[in-house]
């Protein structure tokens, strides 16, 4: 058996080198993109792997894997919404994907995010670069212990999250609109965003973009939180009103806000960019000047273990298709 890799990253090289040697198969590393030109390097394999962002949506890509006798494209995202899957399905091809990879890569970016926020990191940072060390009043913390941390979406990873700041001794509430029962020994549930929203002292977003969570925190309920909370978002950029969120910053009403991911991140995420063009076309330059926000671009799943989870799990999809002859999705924790 023989597998090309599409665009594998430097940083997926160890993966794909030991899922290969453990299994006794070859695995091609290939640094481009599938396109319907590169598909015709993929004859002679038995399957393929691909991450890209790039549309996978030209009829001769599924036309010629047909001719090839390869079934399945497995790509390493969660996501397959750049895959034309009709099209794809019309050719005998089937798209699977890595659902889920690793909650805690997720969940700890928000601990990390929001620990550096209650402990004025940025402030401390700034003020010591320019030589000033004093004990000031700016830069006193609370600890996590006195806090309440309410957890919006309590799935796979607000319900890891949970879980760690219940570690650090805070106190957990949570919203869903569909309860997890696993989570009830970690939070205690409120009935309605409003309610966490006036209780908790941090706020962390763990919930899907849907149409009725698009812009789920907004002026109107950014005034119902307490005065000085912090608001975390690892889930997707557009949950947040980005500009009512700046305006809270800009008042006081959030002391900080923790962003691995903005609406506009298209624009630069895994790029090298030139800041000056690119994140003036975003809010990025606004965020970058201050000090009560930190913001990673869509950084909060690249943990190693996730990785190799995403690659694992990839490369065991082609593998048990080709054994049972069954198309394989699975989810490696
Ligand atoms: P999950 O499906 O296990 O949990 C999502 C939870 O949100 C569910 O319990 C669901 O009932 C709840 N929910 C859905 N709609 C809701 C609504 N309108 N109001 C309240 N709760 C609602 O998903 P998981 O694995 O925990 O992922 C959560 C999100 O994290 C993903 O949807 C994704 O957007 C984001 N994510 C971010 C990554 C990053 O690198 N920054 C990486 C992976 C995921």
């Amino acid at each position: 058996m023989r597998i090309l890799a599409y665009h594998v990253q430097p940083y997926e090289v160890p993966a794909f080198e030991k899922w290969s040697k453990e299994n006794n198969i070859e695995v091609v590393m290939d640094k481009g993109l599938i396109t319907a030109e590169s598909i015709e390097k993929a004859k002679g394999f038995d399957g393929i792997t691909t991450q890209q962002v790039i549309p996978v949506k030209d009829e001769e890509i599924f036309k010629k894997m047909q001719e090839y006798g390869i079934k399945q494209i497995s790509s390493r995202t969660a996501g397959v919404d750049m895959f034309d899957g009709k099209l794809a399905a019309s050719y005998n091809v089937a798209i699977t994907n890595v659902p889920r990879y690793s909650p805690n890569a997720i969940a700890e970016m928000a601990v990390t995010q929001a620990m550096s926020l209650l402990r004025n990191m940025n402030h401390i940072k700034t003020a010591m670069d320019s030589g000033d060390c004093s004990w000031d009043k700016r830069h006193i913390a609370r600890e996590v212990r006195s806090c309440t941390v309410g957890i919006i979406g309590t799935g796979k990873i607000g319900l890891t999250a949970g879980k760690l700041f219940k570690g650090l001794g805070a106190k957990i509430i949570g919203y869903d609109k569909f309860k997890n029962p696993e989570a009830e020994d970690v939070l205690e549930y409120r009935e309605n965003l409003e309610d966490l929203l006036k209780e908790a002292d941090i706020i962390s977003l763990h919930l899907p973009l849907f149409d009725d969570t698009y812009h789920l925190i907004n002026k109107e309920n950014l005034k119902l939180m307490k005065d000085g909370s912090i608001l975390i978002n690892t889930g997707r950029g557009a949950l947040i009103n980005i500009d009512d969120v700046i305006e809270a910053l800009e008042s006081g009403k959030l002391a900080g806000a923790g962003l691995d991911v903005l609406e506009c991140e298209t624009v630069y995420v895994n790029q090298k960019v030139a800041p000056e063009d690119v994140y003036c076309k975003c809010v990025v330059e606004k965020l970058r000047s201050m000090d009560n926000v930190i913001h990673t671009g869509h950084f909060a799943f690249f943990t190693e273990t996730a990785v190799d989870n995403i690659v694992n799990t990839a490369l065991d999809n082609i593998k048990k298709t080709e054994e049972t002859g069954k198309l394989q999705n699975g989810t490696n924790m």
